[in-house]
């Protein structure tokens, strides 16, 4: 690193990953893109409005209210909101949006299909606050709607990962890049701890670096389904379900959906 490169590490509140310059990388260096059509579908089904929790810079988001569907999205990062909101305006559609955390939100409507898209829920990196957010989403649900949970056994990133930066270039030639730089995995606490960096490069002036704790806490079937009932929930259907014999923390790497209606 050279001397005069700015450097930071101004972030210790797992809400706040996505702010800075995390928010500004994000999009261009996502590693996968969302369906937009799974989560317009359970909109379509389980009834609107609909709320996108985590909805970032707006994706799908601002897929489903091009589709007319009636969706609200809430983040607690303002920089991905107004990422949104910019994007929103660009495609001229009217949506709202609305900074908070999904464990303390209250949007003063309520609404009949709750969503994340993929599994940001473990974003939340304890039981507690996962607790609350769910208590808080079904403060949120309307009498008869549906709360879609993606969840993922989280992996141990690969050691060949390790160290190994993912880029992308701006328009005008500013390198962004990713690496995550070392791990802790622990399946007991059902926590990833991976110590990452996100650089700017521009083609003049010093590069900007920041150093962030990327934390991921995951739910298995059982966990998700007793942090539910806690929070006055039920697990409607699990997809896929697991079959017999499956052992019940799920393997590494396995993804599903649990849905959620008032108990
Ligand atoms: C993986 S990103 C997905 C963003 C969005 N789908 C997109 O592509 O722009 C996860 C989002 O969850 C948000 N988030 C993390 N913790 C949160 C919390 N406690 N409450 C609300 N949003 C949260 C982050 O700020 C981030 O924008």
């Amino acid at each position: 690193m050279s001397p005069d490169q700015a450097r930071s590490d101004d972030v210790a509140d797992p809400a706040d990953f996505y702010t800075g310059l995390v928010a500004e990388a994000y999009s261009a260096l996502r590693s996968h893109a969302f369906d937009p059509e799974r989560y317009a579908a359970f909109v379509r089904a389980q009834g609107q409005p609909g709320l996108e929790v985590g909805c970032g810079a707006g994706e799908p988001l601002l897929h489903l209210v091009r589709d007319g569907l009636d969706v609200d999205g809430v983040d607690s990062s303002s920089d991905m909101i107004r990422r949104a909101r910019a994007e929103a305006r660009r495609q001229g559609l009217d949506v709202g949006l609305h900074v908070a955390r999904m464990e303390e939100m209250d949007l003063g409507r309520q609404y009949r299909s709750i969503y994340l898209a993929g599994p940001t829920f473990e974003l939340l990196p304890d039981d507690d606050l996962a607790l609350r957010a769910l208590e808080v989403f079904r403060r949120h649900l309307s009498p008869g709607g549906t709360i879609m949970v993606p969840l993922w056994i989280a992996e141990p990133t690969p050691a060949v990962q390790l160290g190994v930066p993912r880029e992308a270039v701006d328009d005008d030639g500013t390198v962004l890049r990713y690496t995550a730089l070392s791990e802790e995995y622990d399946p007991a606490r059902r926590t990833r701890r991976t110590a990452v960096t996100y650089e700017r490069i521009p083609t003049v002036g010093p590069p900007e670096v920041v150093d962030r704790l990327w934390v991921i806490h995951w739910q298995t079937r059982q966990t998700i389904a007793d942090l539910a009932a806690r929070a006055g929930l039920a697990v409607r259907e699990v997809d896929p379900p697991s079959a017999p014999g499956d052992c019940e923390p799920g393997e590494p790497g396995e993804e599903f959906t649990a849905f959620l209606t008032h108990a």
